[in-house]
């Protein structure tokens, strides 16, 4: 966002980040964010953010995403996921903030009948709590916009994955990971012993799930486009909701293979039982994006693989 000219101040309970991302981003961009360490449960704090600042637009990434935690944990994904949410919209009507991004996810269409997945497939039940919050998230949002003459873009990332090309900034979750490539990449560089695959009796090429991964930095850009299709007045519609990811599905062992390949290493792993609330397969018609927000994603999964693993060797 700073890249594209937009001053940006962030919000974050630091429950899963680091404040040297601050200094990192001002290393590559030039410019160091504002930022503000505030819950979105607190709903005083979110409120007294949003009076005594001027913002004109707000991106909301916050929330709990781990589909197998959400199984084991419910309540902290409701309560964290849906009162956060809450509390910034209520703040975005108390004080008249019109442009609203919501980082959705493609668990929203629980498995669909259809691949690739377009934006009218139907919304099936979810298969985690996680993804219920996400469609909870949703429904919330249409009668927001509905009552308050909001906008707002929903954007349904497939898999994000792979760090900023400078190394800087990437994923570093808080204990044992929980996705793929952040696992992936703590087992090659001797944290964790091994993977653990996670069902190798899918219905799929070589028995594993299939997932779209989308390269971190090309959904980044989509949030550049959203945004600024909302302030432009471009959007169609009071709530828009996009696809982001690349249309091509990988199974997991093809996202290992990749790994290894490209940064020319071994990895651990073994074939596990399947994990709760796990989809079997999901992948992106992404053209409505393309042709609506002219966004396309760029980068392969091999270099969203190599970018991954520079930033975890640039931790150790
Ligand atoms: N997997 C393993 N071993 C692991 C971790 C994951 O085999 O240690 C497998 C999973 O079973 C799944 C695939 O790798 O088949 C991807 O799993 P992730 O946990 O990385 O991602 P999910 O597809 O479960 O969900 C992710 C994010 C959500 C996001 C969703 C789609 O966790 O936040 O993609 O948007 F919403």
């Amino acid at each position: 966002m700073q890249e594209a000219g937009y001053e940006v101040v962030i919000i974050d309970d630091l429950s899963n980040s680091e404040l040297f991302v601050l200094d990192r981003i001002t290393e590559i961009t030039g410019t160091k964010p504002e930022f503000h360490q505030i819950d979105l449960k607190d709903e005083n704090l979110v409120n007294e953010f949003f009076k005594s600042n001027k913002i004109e637009g707000v991106i909301h990434f916050a929330a709990h995403k781990a589909v197998g935690e959400s199984v084991q944990k419910p309540l902290m994904y409701h309560k964290n996921n849906l009162m956060g949410l809450l509390n910034v919209l209520e703040a975005m009507k108390e004080n008249e903030i019109d442009h609203f991004i919501f980082s959705s996810s493609c668990t929203v269409y629980g498995q669909a009948d259809k691949m690739p997945i377009d934006e009218n497939a139907p919304i099936k039940k979810a298969e985690s709590p996680y993804a219920k919050t996400k469609q909870m998230g949703e429904e919330i949002l249409e009668d927001f916009v509905a009552a308050f003459d909001k906008n707002v873009i929903s954007l349904r990332y497939f898999n994000p994955v792979g760090a900023h090309p400078s190394a800087l900034i990437g994923e570093l979750p808080k204990g044992v990971p929980n996705n793929l490539v952040p696992f992936v990449t703590q087992t090659a560089a001797g944290i964790r012993e091994f993977l653990s695959v996670f069902g190798s009796d899918y219905p799929t090429r070589d028995g594993t799930a299939i997932r779209d991964y989308i390269y971190v930095c090309d959904l980044a850009d989509a949030h550049v486009k959203a945004l600024t299709r909302l302030i432009q007045k471009e959007n169609k519609s009071n709530l828009e909701v996009f696809n982001l990811g690349t249309g091509i599905g990988s199974t997991v062992l093809e996202v290992v293979k990749s790994f290894e390949k490209v940064n020319d290493l071994k990895l651990n792993y073994k074939l596990v039982d399947r994990r709760a609330g796990d989809i079997i397969e999901a992948f992106a018609d992404n053209s409505k994006a393309e042709k609506e927000l002219g966004w396309k994603p760029e980068t392969p999964l091999e270099e969203s693989m190599r970018t991954a693993w520079e930033w975890q060797k640039g931790l150790s």
